[in-house]
């Protein structure tokens, strides 16, 4: 499944995230990646430990906690801290899968990688290319957002950014771990939800089916998640 997060960031947030990125040092993208990825990848990244990508990833992270969307559909347990990439002149990341398990450096926090997260920091009418592509069940997807948007989708899949052939193409990235590990089970919980929050605007929180329909989602919750 891919879920696109409309406006995660607002114009102002977005503002204040590009203003830290844009004064950090870039390096070699190449430091964050495994081996086989790294043969691929050709980006420039903010150093994990640079204060300027930590504050910009908190300021991300804070946006998530605040969006019910991104909580229903990723039924987050742990996130990995948010990084930051950057593409021009040509750079790409070609077709690769996520590694299983991220270990922060420094401190060992460790992520089973369910979800990956791209959020887009750059006007799509400012560069050429650069699209997230997505191999899927339902074919390829082709994912180039507005800036202040953000897209789920599974770490399992394969994927690739295209080229960027004019400007440059920023934006922050991250995976993180779910309660609910199975795709497919975390897919029809979302569905149940969505389908419970419309029902309850129709007939009232305090509709019996309504409210049946909750204990369900939750029992459903409580066997498939960890927490
Ligand atoms: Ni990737």
């Amino acid at each position: 499944m891919l879920t696109v997060i409309p406006d995660l960031l607002d114009g102002e947030t977005l503002g204040r995230v590009r203003a830290l990125v844009d004064a950090a040092e870039w390096v070699d993208g190449n430091v964050t990646s495994g081996h086989q990825s790294a043969l691929a990848k050709r980006n420039l990244q903010l150093p994990e430990e640079s204060p300027q990508a930590k504050q910009a990833g908190q300021i991300v992270l804070d946006a998530l906690g605040r969006s019910a969307l991104f909580i229903a559909a990723a039924l987050p347990l742990k996130v990995f801290p948010p990084l930051f990439n950057s593409y021009a002149g040509g750079q790409a990341f070609g077709t690769h899968v996520d590694n299983a398990v991220r270990i922060q450096a420094g401190t060992g926090f460790r992520v089973r990688s369910d979800l990956s997260i791209t959020v887009f920091l750059e006007d799509p009418e400012s560069y050429d290319g650069g699209e997230l592509t997505i191999e899927t069940n339902f074919g390829v997807q082709r994912v180039k957002l507005p800036a202040g948007h953000a897209v789920l989708y599974p770490s399992s899949s394969l994927h690739r950014v295209e080229p960027v052939t004019r400007g440059r193409r920023v934006a922050s990235f991250f995976w993180l771990q779910s309660m609910v590990r199975d795709d497919a089970a975390r897919q029809m919980l979302f569905d149940l939800d969505s389908s419970i929050q419309a029902l309850a605007v129709d007939l009232g929180h305090d509709n019996a089916q309504v409210i049946r329909l909750t204990g369900v989602y939750h029992n459903l919750l409580r066997r498939w998640a960890d927490a």
